[in-house]
């Protein structure tokens, strides 16, 4: 079509102002303004007993069902084992226990035992015992037996080859209930992820076993204690806080089944265990001074959840005279965590191997109440408010859903959204009401990507996180929840999870790297950001700290664009030429990391040279931190 002068004019004339809104991309960054402090605990961790993230996770032990979880009526975990003509069968014992908290026990009934022919119980793990050369493993079990002086081996065999890699033999089992102690040393074999513990005898016996246990070598070397590639890979996090025990995990699907921290504590065989709400039973291993000790092997503070008389199957208890033994229950499990050894709570601590007290500024009332249908929780939160605070004046207390009764401190907010939605949340915070409670963004995700996040969710956390950071006078602490899965068949409850893991190894998501670049690169001041000219979803935020002289710019290019930004320095006075540029990014939003692929996104890390005006540009998909002396 040919087109008359007057035409070119017209699409000329209207194409002018097209051109005029097409400005480059740029940053500017008012360095000597800062507009509001960094939270110093805005970074911290979220997790509960889901995914098999304490047993079969995080808390060492090994041996699955180590109080074996009757409600399943059968003894799942623990096949009976018979080598030759020897015979074992297997039954649950309900009236044999070693203690008032455990009263049943594995029945072993072992006929025509040699030593040629041993026979007993096996276990087989969290999907495999893992096995390493030249490790210590430290395990006990609790027995009794009919007949005196009874040899049990403990062996740790494998199950495709038969080959055993450690074995230790127990003597002189007796017939009364006691713990027995034993150590497996492996020597120089191989790595393997499938083996089973056996326990066997070589002469024929009843005996009843209950909390057969193996622990490999913990982080800090604790005793019942936590595996050491997730508590490495939390501490990489830079965490400031660890809110516990959970999630619904503090509430339980029936009152009976709530985190009551009293069963938790002293010798595991004083804990009688309890149901989760996610499908399986706890070994309450994790007790409450195990996530004590798990703070402060971390260097972090916990931020205690009380359970508030609210359970997820609508079960409730009215504010008022029954809600009170729940009050009080509160104020031990505090005195459990701060009271010095002249209190009850806190000798009994001490007792138990902890006499200095834990830091606690944080404690939070229930969790996710606004589920509870009876609208109770206005009431039940006054009534601990009122109780905590008479006690614990100092105390910062959690509102879980916003409430009328009374000014909480904070109010707990949690969001589970797609990346889409999250890039429209970016925002959120900047318009909501200074006045108001402190904000606890206690648990959030950007849900894509299973088991664990993609880089599509790791942008849109990334670009989520520049909203909370810019908040943080606001938002005063948040936490990316759930924190770990067991990524076997069964073992994930929950998919986007920020770390996912077998029985033998670890990786983190790209979300994980996410977390890590951001904790790790974070002032103590805000200042303004601002970005002109970018496409949509390019996202930024800039904090300075004025002792360590550090300016961090985070910035978020969650496009397929390569975006080239002129960066300006305004009001920053010397800069060192030499900085610092980490990005984290991959071929596609769908790209993520697996335990076959535990590194395809990570962090890069390169030198820059910048100055008070200079030029980076942002690859597409990309998460970056910009770190600058001045
Ligand atoms: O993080 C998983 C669950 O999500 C938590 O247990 C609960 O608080 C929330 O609904």
């Amino acid at each position: 079509m040919k087109r008359s002068p007057a035409l070119l004019a017209l699409l000329a004339a209207l194409s002018a102002p097209l051109c005029l809104v097409a400005q480059s991309p740029s940053l500017t960054i008012q360095v000597n303004q800062p507009s509001t402090k960094v939270s110093p605990t805005l970074y911290g961790l979220m997790t509960e007993e889901i995914n098999y993230s304490y047993d079969g996770g995080l808390y060492g032990e090994l041996v699955r069902d180590r109080v074996p979880a009757r409600t399943w009526g059968s003894l799942h975990y623990w096949p009976a084992v018979a080598r030759g003509n020897a015979v074992s069968h297997i039954s649950i014992d309900e009236k044999e226990g070693p203690s008032a908290a455990i009263t049943h026990s594995i029945k072993v009934q072992v006929i025509g035992a040699t030593e040629k022919a041993p026979a007993g119980v096996e276990n087989n793990g969290y999907w495999g015992i893992p096995v390493r050369p030249n490790a210590t493993y430290t395990g006990s079990f609790w027995a009794k037996t009919d007949t005196p002086d009874l040899p049990v081996t403990v062996a740790l065999e494998n199950d495709q080859t038969g080959v055993v890699a450690a074995s230790a033999t127990v003597t002189g089992v007796s017939g009364a209930w006691k713990q027995y102690s034993y150590t497996l040393k492996t020597g120089n074999v191989p790595v393997s992820q499938n083996n089973h513990l056996l326990l066997t005898t070589t002469k024929p016996a009843t005996i009843w076993f209950e909390l057969i246990s193996l622990f490999p070598p913990t982080y800090n070397n604790r005793p019942n204690g936590n595996r050491i590639d997730l508590m490495e890979k939390m501490a990489a996090m830079h965490p400031t806080f660890l809110r516990l025990p959970g999630g619904n995990y503090l509430e339980g699907d029936h009152i009976a089944d709530r985190f009551d921290f009293k069963k938790t504590l002293g010798e595991t065989v004083n804990r009688p265990t309890h149901q989760g709400p996610w499908g399986y039973r706890s070994s309450d291993g994790m007790g409450l001074l195990e996530f004590l000790e798990w703070c402060e092997d971390l260097k972090v503070e916990p931020v205690l959840a009380v359970y508030a008389g609210y359970s997820l199957a609508q079960e409730h208890i009215d504010p008022g005279p029954a809600l009170e033994p729940h009050v009080q229950d509160a104020l031990d499990e505090i005195e459990f965590v701060t009271g010095g050894p002249e209190t009850h709570w806190g000798a009994l601590r001490a007792k138990y191997g902890h006499p200095a007290p834990f830091p606690l500024h944080y404690v939070e009332i229930g969790n996710e109440d606004q589920f509870d249908h009876s609208h109770s929780y206005d009431g039940r939160y006054e009534q601990f408010y009122k109780a905590i605070k008479a006690k614990y004046p100092q105390l910062q207390l959690i509102a879980t859903t916003p409430v009328k009764s009374i000014k909480p401190d904070v109010v707990d907010d949690h969001y589970y959204e797609s990346a889409d939605t999250i890039f429209g949340m970016v925002n959120h915070y900047d318009k909501i009401d200074r006045n108001g409670p402190k904000i606890f963004v206690g648990e959030w995700a950007t849900r894509e990507g299973d088991p664990t996040p993609n880089l599509d969710a790791a942008l849109a956390d990334a670009a989520w996180m520049t909203g909370l950071e810019r908040n943080s006078d606001l938002v005063v602490m948040h936490a990316y929840a759930p924190l770990l899965t067991n990524v076997n068949a069964h073992g994930i409850q929950w998919d986007t999870d920020l770390i996912g893991y077998d029985s033998l190894n670890s990786y983190g998501s790209p979300s994980y790297y996410a977390q890590v670049m951001f904790a790790g690169h974070v002032g103590t001041e805000v200042v303004p950001a601002t970005l002109a000219g970018t496409p949509d979803r390019v996202f930024t935020v800039a904090t300075r700290d004025e002792q360590k002289h550090k300016l961090y710019i985070k910035l978020v290019n969650a496009t397929s664009q390569a975006v080239p930004l002129a960066i300006s320095l305004e009001g920053a006075g010397k800069i060192d030429p030499k900085a610092k540029l980490i990005t984290l990014t991959g071929k596609t939003p769908n790209a993520t990391n697996s335990l076959a692929a535990p590194e395809a996104v990570v962090p890069m890390e390169k030198a820059i040279t910048v100055s008070t005006k200079f030029s980076e540009t942002l690859v597409p998909y990309s998460i970056n931190v910009l770190e600058i002396n001045n």
